[in-house]
C-alpha cells in the first residue's frame, strides 16, 4: 500500500517530511517527489506548486511513475461554511471545478468535459477515515461536503457567494478538484483534507498570512493520526 501526500506548498508538507524514515527523492519536471515510511506506512509526498495546473501534473506525474493506491491532498483552504473558523477541517465527499464555464454552449457551471459531470466523487471509504482522524483532536469543528478548486484565490464576499451559490461548497481552495480529475481519469481512489486559514472574503489576504501555519499544521496532524491507524 502506497499513499500518495500533496500539498501546494512548502508549509502544507514539510511537517510530514520531517518525520519520513528511510528517505529517497527524485525530482521531474522541477517537483520533489520524497518516497519514504511515515508512522509505519509507505509515503509518497510532494509539494506541487500552487493552482490546478501545477496540481494537475503532480498528481498525474505521481500516477504515472509510482503508482500509489491512494492520493490524499492535503493544505490549508478559504472557509465558506458559516460554521468554520480558523483552523477547523473541511474534509471533501466530492470536489468541483468552480472556474469551468462552459455554461453559453448549454452545460451547467463547472462541467468537465471527459469526465462528463460537475462533481468528482471522493472515495466515501477515504473520506471517512479522514473524518474520523480529523474528530479526533480536540476543539476543532469538522465539516464535510463539497470543496471547490479554482485558479483563484478568493478574496470578496461577491466570489465567495457565487462559489456557494452554485455548487453549494464548503471551502474553497486551489488544486484539490484537478487531483480528482486527475485521479478519476485513472481510477485512483483520492481525498482531500483541508484546515481553514481564512474566510474567503475581503479579509482573507491578512487571515491567510497570519494563520496559513497554523492551519497547514492541523492538516498534517490529522493525516499523521490516520496514518498511525
Ligand atoms: N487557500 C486558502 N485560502 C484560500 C482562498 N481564500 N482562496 C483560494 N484558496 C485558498
Amino acid at each position: 500500500m502506497l499513499i500518495g501526500l500533496i500539498g501546494a506548498m512548502d508549509v502544507e508538507i514539510e511537517g510530514l517530511k520531517a518525520v519520513m524514515e528511510n528517505k529517497t527523492s527524485e525530482v521531474i519536471s522541477s517537483v520533489e517527489y520524497c518516497r519514504g515510511f511515515i508512522r509505519g506506512k509507505e509515503c509518497i509526498a510532494a509539494v506541487a506548486g500552487v493552482g490546478k495546473v501545477n496540481a494537475a501534473v503532480c498528481a498525474q506525474t505521481m500516477i504515472l511513475k509510482y503508482s500509489p493506491d491512494i492520493i490524499i491532498n492535503i493544505g490549508v483552504a478559504g472557509g465558506l461554511a458559516p460554521e468554520l473558523g480558523t483552523g477547523d477541517i473541511a474534509v471533501a465527499d466530492s470536489v468541483v471545478e468552480h472556474d469551468v464555464d462552459t455554461t453559453p454552449t448549454g452545460e451547467p457551471p463547472g462541467y468537465i468535459s471527459g469526465l462528463e459531470r460537475v462533481y468528482i466523487e471522493c472515495s466515501k471509504s477515504l473520506a471517512d477515515r479522514l473524518y474520523n482522524a480529523a474528530s479526533e483532536i480536540e476543539g476543532l469543528m469538522v465539516c464535510r461536503g463539497v470543496i471547490a478548486s479554482g485558479d483563484q484565490f478568493i478574496a470578496s464576499t461577491e466570489q465567495r457567494n457565487r462559489i456557494i451559490d452554485s455548487f453549494g461548497a464548503i471551502a474553497a481552495e486551489m488544486e484539490g478538484a484537478s487531483i480528482g480529475h486527475v485521479c478519476a481519469m485513472s481510477d485512483v481512489p483520492f481525498g482531500v483534507i483541508r484546515s481553514i486559514s481564512d474566510g474567503a472574503n475581503g479579509e482573507s489576504p491578512v487571515s491567510f498570512l497570519e494563520f496559513t501555519e497554523l492551519a497547514a499544521k492541523n492538516s498534517i496532524s490529522i493525516i499523521l493520526k490516520l496514518l498511525e491507524d
